[in-house]
């Protein structure tokens, strides 16, 4: 089975979560966008009452298009579920999130919902982290003193991966808040929750793409079935 099949199966079985009256916060990449896809179609074949909340504006506008109701944060502070794909999965339910550049607005919306419920094929579950360049969010004002800050703490905990801009010097991306990410190509992280807090504190970083105790629950979608990894099993197993 493709890849993107995968994504929609994983997709698909996330819908089965999705009630009467929910307020739900809508992922960013490819594999949210299927669920955006099937959210529409559920809407318009069983009248179903939801509203949602886009993590990008890419969301947004597919959003608009398959017809699911939109709401903002401003209106709606409070959501009952967040379906989101992720870059990287780990066993402990810690993510990578932000290849796509939507990792501020996803972190803000899965904190503001009850339950955050990541959807991916199952090549995203790892054993450790890191693999995948980390996304780090910064202000534009300054950013090459940021960037200093970022490998010197990096280099603290004995990472030594490369930092880059995303898009280049000559073009850097702008995320939907008008910042610059960091990619920090790290090979593995062995600490996320010490790298976490560490980039926290550097004044210039806005966000980073480690979403640390925020999922509940990971549907993995494998060729012949699906794996469901909770926080409840995470919990029983430490
Ligand atoms: C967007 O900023 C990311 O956090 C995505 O959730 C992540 O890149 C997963 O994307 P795919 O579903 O396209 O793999």
């Amino acid at each position: 089975m493709m890849s993107d099949e995968l994504k929609r199966k994983a997709a698909e079985r996330a819908l089965g979560l999705v009630g009467p009256g929910m307020r739900i916060g809508l992922g960013t990449g490819s594999t949210a966008a299927h669920f955006v896809r099937a959210l529409g179609a559920e809407i318009r074949a069983r009248r179903l009452d939801v509203i949602g909340v886009p993590t990008s504006e890419a969301t947004h506008r597919l959003a608009v298009e398959c017809g699911v109701p939109l709401t903002t944060l401003d209106e709606t502070p409070e959501l009952d579920l967040t379906v989101d794909g992720a870059d990287e999965v780990d066993r402990e339910l810690r993510l990578i999130k932000g290849g796509g550049g939507a990792l501020l607005r996803e972190k803000i919306v899965a904190a503001a919902s009850a339950r955050m419920v990541v959807i991916a094929d199952r090549t995203k579950l790892v054993d450790r982290l890191g693999a995948f360049p980390l996304p780090v969010e910064v202000v534009a004002f300054g950013h090459p003193a940021t960037r200093l800050k970022l490998e010197r703490a990096l280099a603290r905990l004995g990472l030594n991966g490369h930092v880059d801009l995303r898009g280049g010097e000559g073009a850097p991306t702008r995320t939907d808040s008008g910042n610059l990410i960091y990619d920090c190509r790290l090979g593995a992280i062995p600490e996320p929750e010490r790298l976490a807090g560490m980039l926290a504190e550097i004044p210039g970083v806005v966000e980073h793409g480690l979403f640390i105790g925020m999922c509940a629950e990971a549907i993995l979608a494998d060729t012949d079935k699906i794996d469901i990894l909770t926080a409840e099993q995470v919990r029983g197993s430490g």
